[in-house]
């Protein structure tokens, strides 16, 4: 196995810099935002409060945090929860924003002001979703399955049987990774395609 943890309170500014390091179609988006907070507040950091049982570190060779995978079992638990306890804190601050590096920050910030549905994937049979980011340096060298090996059977152990996530459509690398790993695509979107895989 290589070396992966449970995430950690003391994990939250990597969840941070890897969120906004692979943000643009999963290439470093530090250049799009002019906020560097706002891709990891709806992205990453949640699922650190929400579900911290299915969140994983990637150490590298310094034990420093330069991968995770974050998700939930729950995913319209976790919308709820986004919707009335994370977000209207960050809705208060970012509705003042009007300064965007980038489309994609627009965007970003458009998403979080809006927040999430309430699931649909859920009621076909995927309840979980995730999220996962691994820093340049350290992709390509089976970081992402041991993540992914480790979020699935952390999942399976709730009970819950299927994953959904979503992809851009610019990400073609993270569309070869998901179907290697068993995902198959559900249903194509503008923007990319939703992803989902049975356990
Ligand atoms: C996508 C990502 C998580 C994959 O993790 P990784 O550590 O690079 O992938 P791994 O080295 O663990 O590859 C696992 C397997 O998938 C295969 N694979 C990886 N990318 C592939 C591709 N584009 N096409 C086909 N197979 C691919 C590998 O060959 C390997 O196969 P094996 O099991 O036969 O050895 C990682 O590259 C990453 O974080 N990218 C930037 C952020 C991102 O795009 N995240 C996803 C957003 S939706």
């Amino acid at each position: 196995m290589q070396n992966i943890r449970k995430a950690l309170p003391q994990d939250l500014p990597y969840l941070y810099e890897i969120a906004l390091k692979t943000a643009f179609a999963g290439l470093d988006g530090t250049a799009y935002y002019h906020d560097p907070y706002s891709v990891g507040h709806y992205y990453a950091a949640p699922y650190l409060f929400f579900d911290p049982e299915l969140c994983f570190i990637a150490l590298d060779e310094n034990n420093t945090p330069s991968g995770y995978i974050v998700g939930t079992s729950d995913t319209r638990a976790f919308n709820t929860w986004m919707q009335t306890s994370w977000l209207p804190v960050l809705q208060e601050q970012y509705k003042q924003v009007s300064y965007f590096s980038s489309e994609a920050e627009q965007k970003m910030i458009r998403t979080l002001l809006k927040g999430p549905g309430e699931g649909i994937w859920q009621n076909m049979g995927y309840p979980a979703h995730l999220h996962i980011d691994i820093l340049s340096h350290l992709q390509g060298k089976g970081l992402g399955k041991s993540l992914m090996e480790t979020f699935c059977s952390a999942v399976k152990k709730t009970g819950a049987r299927g994953i959904h996530l979503g992809v851009d459509g610019r990400n073609t690398r993270a569309y070869g990774f998901y179907e290697r790993m068993g995902f198959s695509i559900l249903e194509e979107q503008s923007w990319g395609a939703i992803f989902g895989k049975t356990l």
